[in-house]
């Protein structure tokens, strides 16, 4: 019974909180949203190009599917918008035998999206209200997924791109997942951190076995409701960024659709979780207040220290607004278990993002 209770007041709660942000949300500035003007602008159509000119030669040995996505609004973007947020387009490029066959871009099939588009909605089962996904396009077990973080299951595609369903990974994913996961050459898993706008004590390492299905789900006890948008594993560990952007009721009641700001007040550290281990085993080592969103390599040295290279940031989301604060740069930190602390070098000072290794 407490837990009916609680779940009232809960949902009474969020009621009230979101009618003060929709009432909020008309005080904010229009629709000329940044993100989605000049090179931002949305593509209006889906396309289907096909024996596409090629400009020089493609090696003849290139066969494959190139997959991108990302948010590509159907409609005029809502107050309150923000560079994460909008419809996800999926774009494909298949190439084979030195020709490049095929580019198609496709809306996924969100409610929402679907609706703007006066189509049926994408089928599968849903996550809650919103069933947005917008971020990354993975293979997992053979098969292609849009992913996300903090919110919706994934969707799984067809090759071809026509096809679409969200997945939950064949009913085995039980929360929400992550844009960024990674997959271990080594063991064909695939690894991720996954967070939850609405779970601020905890966030979550789901595996993801080589045949698709998950087969590790386990808590990682936390303060605040951290951003984690990517994660890293060497041999020994599976990398937390536990870095102090996290929930923003400020935010949430302002009217902003993606509340998580800058917060002083929250410890920024570096998570080294065994990867077999629980959240009590993990080692949380102290870093230098800043943020990251994406880490180019991970791997451990001869003394057993984490090398971690990746784009960092002074600070991120300061304004109530949010927005980057300055460019980020290329790091080097080093993670080490027996101090608990990260040393940080920079490595390239030059602003730049989507950090890859050669
Ligand atoms: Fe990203």
């Amino acid at each position: 019974m407490p837990n009916r209770i609680e779940a009232a007041f809960r949902a009474a709660a969020e009621a009230g909180v979101g009618f003060w942000a929709a009432c909020n949300r008309l005080r904010l500035p229009g629709t000329a949203n940044p993100f989605v003007v000049g090179v931002h602008e949305p593509m209006g159509a889906e396309l289907a190009l096909e024996n596409l000119a090629v400009t020089g030669s493609i090696p003849p040995g290139l066969d494959g599917l190139y997959l991108k996505m990302g948010a590509n609004p159907v409609g005029a973007a809502t107050r309150g918008h923000d560079w994460f947020l909008g419809d996800g387009m999926v774009h494909g490029l298949a190439i084979e035998a030195g020709k490049a066959l095929w580019y198609r871009n496709r809306w996924i099939g969100s409610r929402t999206a679907a609706a703007a588009l006066k189509r049926p909605p994408a089928p599968g089962p849903r996550r809650g209200g919103n069933d947005t996904v917008n971020t990354n396009v993975v293979a997992i077990g053979g098969r292609i997924f849009a992913v996300v973080e903090a919110g919706s299951f994934p969707v799984e595609l067809g090759r071809t791109l026509e096809a679409q369903r969200y997945n939950p990974f064949d009913g085995t994913l039980t929360g929400s997942f992550s844009g960024h996961p990674h997959r271990d050459p080594r063991t064909g898993e695939t690894h991720a951190i996954a967070y939850d706008g609405r779970v601020w004590d905890s966030v979550r390492h789901v595996v993801v076995a080589p045949t698709g299905q998950v087969v590790r789900d386990v808590p990682i006890p936390v303060a605040h409701g951290p951003c984690i948008h990517d994660c890293a594993f060497t041999a020994r560990f599976v990398i937390v960024l536990d870095l102090p952007v996290t929930f923003s009721f400020r935010a949430l009641l302002a009217g902003y659709r993606f509340p998580f700001r800058w917060n002083p007040r929250h410890r920024a550290r570096v998570g080294l979780l065994p990867r077999q281990g629980d959240g009590a085993d993990i080692l949380w080592c102290d870093v230098d207040p800043c943020f990251v969103f994406h880490v180019a390599n991970a791997y451990e040295d001869a003394d057993g220290r984490v090398i971690l290279d990746v784009i960092a940031y002074a600070t991120v989301f300061t304004s109530i607004g949010g927005g980057l604060d300055e460019p980020g740069r290329l790091e080097r930190w080093t993670v080490d278990p027996t101090t608990g602390r990260v040393a940080r070098r920079v490595l390239d000072p030059a602003a730049q993002e989507f950090p890859r290794i050669d």
